[in-house]
């Protein structure tokens, strides 16, 4: 359904939801199960340049709201990921995000090199990883931008990059990743929390602060998107954080965003586009709109 469409900058997408993430694993083992012809792209979890074990457990722990993780990206690392995607992302019916996360700022362009090989759509930089050792580069825009800067180098893909609601303030990340060449923003990541089990005085995750997610960390998100939207208004936005409905796409476009991503909604109900993708269409219907892209930044303020 062209109403659906919307772009990032020139960059076209057919539906403004996206998959975030490490939340459709590599995709291809999800494609049986999730129809990923309803997102406008898909994100395939982060890749670095060698394999990570990622964290002890417990390394998940669902709140009475939304989720902690401290997965550390478990990951084969770039060779493994290349050999195994090289004959199946032709298969998945969408565009593909290939992630990539290193240590180390030269790491992340050759794992976006590797990956603009393969054939991704666009690179998505994950700067804002909250369960590596030592503080996100997200938190800081000089490394930030050097990072982009590398991956802009690297490879002449569209790339967005993926920030983090911890930074303070996000903007000034927002501007950094922008001047080194980032076509978009991914806003956000998890949020950095903790929670201890007073039973066992035990961190509910064996790496004691964790990345929050889900339905609790959706106003937060929002602000970073108002302000990012607020103070750049020439950088395209993809929200996420904590969307499982309809509404909540709608809420994020009003707030600036150009796309959504869905991320800890797939855990609990993995065709969750389905309804969101009908409802959506419902909503453009009632109210009499060209399209989605309509509503981008269109909320009234007081
Ligand atoms: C279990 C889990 C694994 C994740 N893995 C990644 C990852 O590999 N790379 C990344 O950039 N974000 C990762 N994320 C973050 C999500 O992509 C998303 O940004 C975050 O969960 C917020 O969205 P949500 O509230 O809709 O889940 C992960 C999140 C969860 C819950």
């Amino acid at each position: 359904m062209k109403r659906l469409g919307t772009s990032l900058g020139t960059y076209v997408l057919s539906s403004p939801l996206i998959a975030a993430a490490g939340t459709v694993g590599s995709i291809v083992e999800f494609a049986d199960v999730i129809d990923f012809s309803l997102y406008g792209a898909a994100t395939t979890k982060s890749v670095a340049p060698e394999p990570w074990p990622g964290r002890e457990p417990p390394r998940i722990a669902p709140g009475e709201m939304g989720m902690l993780n401290s997965i550390g990206i478990q990951n084969t690392g770039i060779d493994v990921w290349a050999e195994s995607m090289a004959t199946e992302l032709a298969g998945i019916p969408t565009k593909v995000w290939g992630s990539v996360v290193a240590h180390d700022i030269e790491g992340f362009g050759e794992v976006a090199r590797r990956m603009a090989d393969v054939g991704v759509s666009a690179i998505e930089v994950n700067l804002s990883c909250p369960n590596l050792d030592g503080t996100p580069f997200a938190l800081d825009p000089l490394l930030s931008r050097d990072v982009v800067r590398c991956v802009r180098d690297a490879v002449s893909l569209p790339i967005g990059a993926k920030l983090s609601s911890d930074a303070e303030p996000i903007t000034a990340v927002a501007s950094a990743v922008q001047g080194a060449g980032a076509d978009w923003v991914v806003v956000a990541n998890t949020v950095m929390a903790a929670r201890i089990d007073p039973v066992t005085r035990r961190p509910v995750l064996s790496g004691l602060i964790g990345g929050y997610s889900g339905a609790p960390i959706r106003p937060i998100t929002l602000r970073s998107v108002l302000q990012v939207a607020r103070d750049l208004p020439d950088l395209p936005i993809v929200g996420c954080g904590g969307v499982s409905q309809a509404g909540h796409v709608v809420e994020y476009l009003l707030a600036g965003a150009a796309a959504v991503a869905i991320g800890s909604a797939h855990f609990k109900t993995p065709r969750v586009a389905r309804k969101i993708t009908r409802d959506l269409e419902r909503y453009i219907r009632r109210h009499e709109l060209s399209g989605v892209a309509e509503l981008i930044g269109a909320y009234e303020p007081w």
